[in-house]
């Protein structure tokens, strides 16, 4: 994408800080934040418009949208975990908010309407890979948030032509990722142990999977999933399951931490599995992961030990 203006709801933080930075290269970068989870730091040198302010304030997301081509809506109550604990919360920003801002794309004509879904979506079906077509089973108000908008974006599509793309992203990790709170991503968390030798802790025996994507990659799909002549839903991720234990022992290995593994009693609605099918994204959208798990921890580690 080139010479056009975005806007990115989020972009202070993790993933959208990536986007900022890939994207103002060669276009005109807005940013929407309220810095709630997100730090100015994350867009440190960024050639961005940064404009402090709340999704859920309308007549300012009426008004920025008013300005751009395209919208990448990342904001968001990220986790799952407060979900439960304030549900009304949650889906008054994931899901009102949003409702707000896809109105606002019709009535501006935006190009395209690209969202931060999730792997929530799917729950604790057992069945793997996980594919786009399989009936979604969401087991949080964070999940069913996220596949509200997904609908949500069907039912704009349908009516007002309004052209958009959900990624269903799975576990992303990378630079800026921030370990420090009890919700943080769990590779973010493991670096954080290891660079600090303290102990790495294992919810559960650690035989859990889960489907790690580096940011980098996901900052590619959004900006795939932005000029790809094409709406729905997909999956990224990489495809490969990764059991805890051994995502444990490669960052203390990788880290030359003098770091022990802890065990704690799994976490009640912890998923035990969590692989993609991203066959879907790879011929629609023309995208596949190119870096791989040791690469992009050895690229995380670098960028933290920056930090410490
Ligand atoms: N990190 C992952 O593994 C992952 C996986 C699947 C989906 N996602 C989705 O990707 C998106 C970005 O996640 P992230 O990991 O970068 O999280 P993050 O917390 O780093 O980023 C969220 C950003 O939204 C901002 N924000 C929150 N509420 C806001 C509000 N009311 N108004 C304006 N800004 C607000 C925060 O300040 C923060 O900068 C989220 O929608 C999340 O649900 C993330």
């Amino acid at each position: 994408m080139r010479g056009k203006t975005v806007l990115i709801t989020g972009g202070a933080g993790f993933i959208g800080s990536n986007l900022a930075r890939s994207l103002s290269d060669s276009n005109r970068v807005i940013v929407l934040d309220n810095l709630s989870t997100g730090t100015l730091a994350n867009l440190a040198g960024v050639d961005v418009k940064f404009i402090k302010g709340n999704v859920l304030n309308k007549a300012l997301v009426e008004r920025v949208c008013k300005q751009v081509d395209y919208v990448f809506h990342l904001a968001a109550m990220t986790s799952v975990v407060q979900s439960v604990e304030e549900p009304e919360r949650c889906y008054k920003l994931n899901l009102l908010a949003t409702l707000s801002i896809l109105d606002s794309c019709v009535k501006h004509g935006i190009k395209k309407f690209v969202f931060t879904s999730s792997a929530a979506v799917y729950g604790n079906s057992p069945k793997l890979p996980k594919r786009e077509d399989m009936l979604p089973m969401p087991i949080s108000p964070y999940a069913a948030s996220k596949l509200g908008v997904e609908h949500a974006c069907i039912v704009y599509n349908y009516l007002y032509r309004l052209n958009f793309v959900c990624l269903r992203v799975f576990n992303v990790y990378g630079p800026r990722q921030d370990p420090s709170n009890q919700y943080s991503g769990v590779i973010s968390k493991f670096m954080q142990a290891a660079l600090s030798n303290k102990p790495l802790i294992i919810y559960g025996d650690g035989t859990q999977t889960r489907d790690f994507v580096y940011v980098v990659d996901v900052v590619d799909a959004l900006q795939r999933a932005a000029t790809a002549r094409v709406n729905g839903v997909f999956n990224i991720a990489t495809g490969n399951a990764t059991p805890i234990q051994r995502l444990a022992k490669l960052v203390i290995k990788l880290t030359g931490s003098k770091s022990s593994i802890k065990h704690l009693p799994r976490r009640e609605g912890d998923v035990r599995a969590s692989r993609a099918s991203i066959a879907k994204a790879k011929r629609l959208l023309g995208w596949k992961p190119k870096i791989g798990l040791e690469q992009g921890l050895g690229y995380t580690i670098e960028w933290f030990k920056t930090k410490a």
